[in-house]
């Protein structure tokens, strides 16, 4: 995610010109070795069925995501909410996609377009809106939650933690507060005592990477502070609270797969022949997509001269959740920590690269299959936590889709333990300090009539889905 780079401006468009048209889907997906001898001949398909298509695995899970803050609207008690009426964005959440009440009919669609899995967030300031006191009313709500995706053969998958705090929590110091790990586990305690018959797919924390980056490093989300010492201290209590909470899901339901979605962003340098912008490549990826990821796989928490501490006695992760969206180009501002993890560059700069998405972002497929294979190395199942674009041209999602995928094809044929794929969003919704202009959803909604309209680029997915083959 671009985070330190000025923003373009929302309507942008990439030129006209390029990938207006989907692919066509592949002739075939399998390796082709072109050094054997003479080719087959090629026998007509049979009418319906896409025998040279790729086939996903069977149980693939296939759907979509949201997170609480950015759907249900009317998120009052929490610290984005007082961030955002402290007039520190833009626009305001306000009623979002009025998701809390029209659940049930987003569901609908999910599962007319062949969802078999979504994730979504328990709102920790609804559940507990004070210190240590639970409101029966959230909990009865998220129970109806989950119930009406299992009804509809739809895979829970819950977030626990979306970057949002209750208010009472980030009026003691929110992260930087060492008793938050016990906080957390409390919650969390809570949550699998009262969810933990209907859910076996558990994210703890979205993207504590960013969330510190963000919060804690450049100051544009709460508490806004740009301060290192209070970004290292957060990211150890969020390790920790992982931890307490990955065993506190597992004593209640044993079979469970815990792990967070890391958000995963690829990085190239400025200047490939600097090395200093290659070193800053190096700390950025180390710090941004490997250290949390590797400390909870390997129970020790290493920071290469600045602290060693041992979280567990064993990993603490069941499964990957991978987020990926984009890449970024670095450029090294010094010998210290801060020039070493450099700024981004300008997105004119690197204009002539890629395609970017609304946001300014580039489309960057590649990136997703560099960070399949890397990931490799742990040896666990790898669920695609959020994939997307804001698009205000329908065509475009479709097309970023459509080649995300690709990379997902190509990371299974090499044996890549990919298990499911979550498009970010199922709903056009609240992108934080972007507001509403930023358009991610499967599913169009007009802001002033809650109205739902289903983009093509869903129902061209649901093709894919329904056949589990690209
Ligand atoms: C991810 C966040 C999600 C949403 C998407 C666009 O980094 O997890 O809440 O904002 O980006």
């Amino acid at each position: 995610m671009s985070d330190d780079t000025p923003a373009a401006p929302s309507t942008r468009e990439g030129p006209a010109d390029r990938a207006t048209t989907p692919p066509m889907p592949p002739e075939s997906a399998q390796r082709i070795d072109s050094s054997t001898a003479a080719p087959a001949p090629l026998k007509p398909p049979s009418p319906g069925i896409h025998s040279s298509n790729f086939r996903f695995p069977a149980g693939f899970l296939w759907g979509s995501a949201t997170s609480a803050h950015q759907v249900e609207g009317n998120c009052t008690n929490n610290d984005w909410w007082q961030w955002e009426q402290a007039g520190k964005v833009s626009e305001r959440s306000g009623l979002a996609c009025d998701h809390y009440r029209r659940f049930r009919e987003d569901f609908d669609l999910a599962r007319e377009l062949g969802h078999n899995a979504h994730r979504f967030s328990i709102e920790w300031s609804r559940i507990e809106p004070e210190e240590g006191t639970f409101s029966v009313e959230a909990i009865v709500h998220y129970r109806e939650v989950l119930e009406a995706l299992k009804e509809r053969g739809i895979e829970p998958i819950v977030t626990l933690h979306h970057y949002t705090l209750p208010r009472w929590l980030a009026d003691q110091g929110g992260w930087e507060n060492p008793e938050i790990v016990k906080w957390f586990e409390r919650y969390v305690t809570r949550m699998v005592a009262e969810y933990g018959d209907l859910v076996c797919w558990w994210i703890t924390l979205n993207e504590p990477v960013v969330h510190v980056f963000k919060s804690y490093i450049i100051g544009q989300w709460p508490p806004g502070k740009r301060d290192y010492p209070a970004a290292f201290r957060v990211l150890r209590y969020m390790l920790r609270a992982h931890v307490l909470a990955y065993r506190a899901i597992h004593e209640r339901r044993p079979d469970a797969r815990v792990s967070v979605a890391q958000h995963c962003l690829a990085l190239t340098p400025c200047d490939p022949r600097s090395w200093l912008d290659r070193a800053s490549v190096r700390v950025r990826s180390y710090l941004f997509n490997e250290l949390f990821l590797d400390a909870l796989h390997s129970g020790t928490l290493r920071v290469p001269g600045r602290f060693w501490e041992r979280l567990a006695p064993h990993g603490t992760l069941d499964f990957i959740g991978v987020n990926y969206y984009t890449r970024d180009f670095v450029k090294n501002t010094g010998i210290n920590l801060p020039g070493f993890i450099g700024n981004l560059c300008t997105i004119d700069h690197h204009q002539s690269v890629g395609k970017r998405n609304d946001l300014g972002w580039e489309v960057y497929p590649e990136g997703l299959a560099r960070f399949l294979e890397s990931l490799r190395r742990m040896k666990l199942p790898i669920l695609i936590t959020e994939n997307g674009v804001p698009a205000s041209r329908d065509i475009d999602r479709w097309v970023f889709i459509f080649m995300h995928l690709w990379q997902v094809a190509r990371a299974l044929e090499e044996e890549i333990p990919v298990v499911g794929y979550l498009y970010w969003s199922l709903l056009d919704n609240y992108e934080w300090a972007d507001g509403f202009t930023p358009r991610f959803g499967l599913i169009a909604v007009d802001y002033a009539t809650q109205e739902r309209v289903v983009r093509d680029s869903a129902r061209n997915f649901a093709e894919i889905l329904k056949r589990n083959e690209l």
